[in-house]
């Protein structure tokens, strides 16, 4: 059997080397001992962005990119969508594997009676201006919540470890609606745990004066699905940024916030709410020639589509526009999905996208359905992180129980000026400062 090994020949120095090959990869470490002398520090790889690198090893989620799959700890993400609750799926997707009967009842009751959130909360959100991006909300009271659990700073005890992945996926809905209500100038609505975990977010969001909220169960439904769909992508940004701050040892609060600012960017979770304003900037379906050709033409992006990973259709978008489907039953079509199906015909026959294999991904379609369940766009980022919670803490405690993983801290390839002597401020030059810019 041939040796797993790249042999490499430095030309500087005729010198050969063997370097295992492990699951498909080197070890970037290995590159050190290529040197040219004794005084060099040794070979390192170059890769901004991460475009060829792994920095873990992972057993929670798999993502062929060329033929567009998607599986949670090995099960393909449609039979979960089709078939399980979303907290059934986030049991999987933090232990492994999908939750006896009783295993599931326990761990849903242990993430109802984790809904509440400490009145002081409830004043540090009231302490936003009135018009407060809810994203922007979410990230620091999930931040601020680190204030009032501090034994959560505990990561090593895994009892400590699995009470603040309960206290965080129970709470993230409770932040969600109190940001929305907030905004509406609406009187909070406390969890009621008789309802499941969506419809309880939906009772949060939307109840009024009703004794009891009942939820449309189509459109509970439709929510749980795509939390599922939305619970954990691997390596993405935002689950690098949970990874690489974890790995300082900060608690899972300031992890969480962390990773939601990561995903708040127009490239990342972002997208969703960018694609709506790019559907009503598009305005009708006669004008989605013009717009592509404007993209095609450099000016901007064509928001919900393309993917670091993806290379075909992103399989959450397709099951996305089939939940599109059953929620237009309930609330009536959003005029808004024509627009984007038109887009979607048209970009899909173009040269440019084919070339540059750029297809819908979970955000094409997602904002859609969100708009019709009647979420304004600010808030569709903030649905997106409620679930990806889970995956983010998933990815957490897989690293801190990683033995190869210690605090993330990449190297660089200086590019800077070499030593030089300090210069009195009377003799420095405008030159050289515009020089320094
Ligand atoms: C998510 O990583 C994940 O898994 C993320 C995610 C998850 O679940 O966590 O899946 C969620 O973030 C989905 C992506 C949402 N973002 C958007 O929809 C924003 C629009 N998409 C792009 O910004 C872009 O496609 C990215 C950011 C998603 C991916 O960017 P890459 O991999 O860095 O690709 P690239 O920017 O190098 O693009 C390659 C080429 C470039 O053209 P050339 O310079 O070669 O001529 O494709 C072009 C890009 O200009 N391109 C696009 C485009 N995306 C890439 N052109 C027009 N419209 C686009 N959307």
């Amino acid at each position: 059997m041939e040796k797993k090994v790249l042999s490499v020949v430095d030309k500087r120095t005729g010198l050969s080397y063997e370097l295992p090959i492990e699951k498909g990869a080197i070890r970037a470490s290995d590159l050190r001992q290529i040197k040219t002398d004794s005084e060099d520090f040794g070979m390192m790889s170059y890769d901004p962005a991460f475009l060829n690198t792994a920095a873990c090893q992972s057993a929670i989620t798999f993502i062929d990119g060329d033929k567009g799959i998607l599986r949670y700890r090995g099960y393909p993400i449609e039979q979960l969508a089709e078939k399980c609750t979303f907290l059934e799926v986030a049991y999987l997707i933090l232990n492994g594997e999908l939750p006896t009967e009783l295993q599931l009842k326990s761990f849903v009751a242990e993430i109802t009676h984790h809904t509440m959130l400490h009145e002081t909360t409830k004043r540090f959100l009231e302490g936003f201006h009135h018009d407060a991006h809810p994203m922007g909300m979410f990230i620091s009271t999930v931040a601020a919540l680190s204030t009032i659990y501090p034994d959560a700073k505990n990561v090593h005890d895994p009892e400590v470890r699995k009470l603040q992945i309960h206290r965080l996926i129970g709470k993230v809905p409770t932040i969600a609606a109190y940001a929305h209500r907030n905004s509406l100038g609406y009187p909070y609505v406390y969890p009621d745990n008789d309802l499941s975990y969506t419809e309880n977010f939906m009772n949060m969001l939307w109840k009024m004066v009703e004794p009891k909220y009942r939820a449309n169960p189509v459109l509970a439904r439709a929510l749980d699905i795509l939390f599922i769909l939305h619970a954990d992508h691997e390596q993405n940004c935002s689950a690098n940024v949970m990874r690489a701050v974890g790995s300082s040892q900060a608690d899972p609060f300031a992890c969480t916030a962390a990773a939601a600012a990561a995903l708040s960017g127009p490239l990342h979770g972002g997208a969703n709410e960018e694609v709506l304003k790019m559907l009503d900037e598009i305005g009708s379906k006669d004008n989605v020639r013009g717009f592509i050709e404007k993209i095609k033409a450099g000016h901007g992006k064509l928001m919900g589509f393309g993917h670091r990973i993806y290379k075909n259709y992103d399989p959450r978008a397709r099951i996305i526009k089939w939940a599109a489907d059953q929620v237009f039953v309930a609330t009536g079509r959003n005029p808004k999905l024509d627009i984007a199906l038109e887009l979607e015909k048209i970009a899909l026959e173009d040269e440019y996208f084919i070339q540059r294999k750029l297809y819908p991904n979970v955000d094409f379609y997602s904002g859609i359905i969100y708009q019709a369940l009647g979420f304004k766009p600010e808030m569709f980022t903030v649905l997106f992180a409620i679930p990806r919670t889970v995956g983010w803490l998933a990815q957490w405690q897989e690293m801190l129980q990683d033995p190869e993983q210690k605090i993330a801290r990449p190297r660089q390839i200086y590019t800077g000026y070499d030593v030089r002597e300090f210069v009195p401020i009377e003799k420095r030059t405008a030159r050289a400062v515009a020089a320094a810019r």
